[in-house]
């Protein structure tokens, strides 16, 4: 299987590229990204930049594409920004997988995405699954989890303390 992953440097894509590297029905996995990753016999890394993403088919055709790309609020800098990453992105590698005829589509998403929310992280991601919904995937999957805990480098003060206090 070819397995298309876009985030595998953060929290989440990180743990699923170490478990797709482990599982030898994975005999390619692409994972864009922005800085590079340790290499490995069946990972093909690219650093690319997500504002304007290379068309070459060989790396968008996959069987199946796992996004765990995003970012936060206070990284990102204004809604704006959130949303070029949140939204813009998932869109954008959809759009190339889709048209490259990989049939099966994976998000990360979050407990609570909601189109008509009033909060805005809700509302990006109820956007970005109403968006890929119509986007003709065969197989459309939607992870909702809420908080993940975890180790990383970036402090996130916010997270923290919500962990804490729903430990
Ligand atoms: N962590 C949670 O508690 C939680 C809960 C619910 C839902 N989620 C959702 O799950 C997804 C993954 O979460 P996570 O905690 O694993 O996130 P994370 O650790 O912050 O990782 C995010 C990934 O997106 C990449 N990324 C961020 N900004 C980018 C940019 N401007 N250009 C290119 N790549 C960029 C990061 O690359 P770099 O490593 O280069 O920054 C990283 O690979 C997110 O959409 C998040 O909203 C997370």
């Amino acid at each position: 299987m070819k397995l298309l992953l876009v985030g595998a440097t953060g929290l989440v894509g990180s743990h699923v590229l170490r478990v797709a590297l482990m599982d030898r029905r994975v005999d390619r996995l692409i994972a864009p990204v922005r800085r590079a990753l340790p290499e490995h016999p069946r990972l093909f890394a690219p650093v690319v930049d997500f504002d304007s993403l290379p068309e070459d088919p060989a790396w968008w055709q996959a069987d199946a594409v796992i996004c765990a790309l995003g970012t936060t609020m206070r990284t990102a800098g204004s809604k704006q920004a959130f949303r070029r990453v949140d939204h813009g992105y998932p869109l954008a590698v959809a759009k190339l997988a889709r048209q490259h005829g990989t049939r099966t589509f994976v998000l990360n998403s979050a407990i609570g995405a909601n189109p008509t929310s009033h909060i805005f992280y809700n509302r990006v991601k109820g956007e970005v699954e109403q968006e890929l919904t119509g986007m003709g995937f065969r197989s459309l999957t939607f992870a909702r989890p809420g908080l993940i805990g975890g180790k990383r480098d970036e402090f996130r003060p916010a997270e923290r303390i919500a962990a804490e206090a729903l430990r």
